[in-house]
């Protein structure tokens, strides 16, 4: 499937790709260095990176303000890799076309934030994106069940959205547990993720319970390099 928008050629759909690189250690450049955009992506890639998570934070939604359209747009102009936009923001609806124009792969919005997920999820299948669904910690899972056959992906946020660095919450092993069944009863395809907090005391317990997707901030960005921190929590999440 490709995504003809813009200029009638074909926008390759790179979120398919990750079926064969799972389980996939995606970079949260939340913490990297912005002043070396170009430098940390081709670090990473050469860490082994195969999808890199781009955290966009409106200070509304969350208690933090990061960055928008502008700093995906420049990953895409110096990567090829997937891009996994997470959208803390308030009103995702207003700009699923900019941020699939601005090049994301898969762009996740927050249950949270909207009263119908539905409808966005379907758009950002139609722009020809990955459609992802993410809960915070205090909310169910069962509440999001109606969505998942419009989803690509869901995102179990193991910490309340907004801040890098914090500590890991258990509660996102239930839902990802709960999720992995009904992707299996249903035969629906969902790419797993969690995010926050995710290092190496926490990244098997999450494998035990279905993640496929594994973000992480800070612990591969509080390490000069990046290579190993990547391989060693690869290696912890291959179950
Ligand atoms: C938090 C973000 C996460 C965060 C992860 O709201 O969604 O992606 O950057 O950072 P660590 O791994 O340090 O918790
Ligand atoms: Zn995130």
């Amino acid at each position: 499937m490709a995504d003809t928008k813009k200029t009638g050629t074909t926008t390759p759909v790179r979120h398919d790709r990750l079926r064969t690189e799972l389980p996939a250690i995606l970079p949260s450049l939340l913490l990297c260095d912005f002043a070396n955009l170009g430098t940390e992506l081709r670090k990473l890639e050469d860490a082994g990176a195969r999808c890199l998570h781009l955290d966009v934070m409106d200070g509304h939604f969350v208690p933090n303000m990061t960055y928008g359209m502008t700093i995906v747009e420049a990953c895409r102009r110096v990567s090829d890799l997937p891009l996994d936009v997470h959208l803390m923001i308030a009103n995702p609806g207003n700009y699923l076309r900019q941020y699939r124009d601005a090049g994301a792969d898969i762009i996740t919005i927050h249950a949270e934030a909207v009263d119908d997920p539905v409808p966005l999820l379907q758009e950002i299948r139609r722009l020809g994106a990955g459609a992802g669904l993410a809960i915070n910690p205090p909310t169910s899972v069962e509440s999001i069940v109606r969505c998942l056959p419009h989803c690509d992906l869901v995102l179990a946020m193991s910490v309340m959205p907004g801040f890098g660095g914090q500590i890991f919450n258990p509660v996102a092993l239930e839902k990802l547990r709960f999720l992995r069944d009904w992707s299996t009863k249903n035969m629906h395809p969902l790419f797993l993720e969690v995010d926050g907090g995710v290092n190496e005391a926490t990244i098997a317990p999450c494998a035990q319970a279905g993640a496929e997707l594994y973000v992480v901030g800070s612990g591969i960005f509080r390490h000069a390099g990046y290579a190993r921190p990547m391989q060693e929590l690869r290696a912890l999440a291959c179950i």
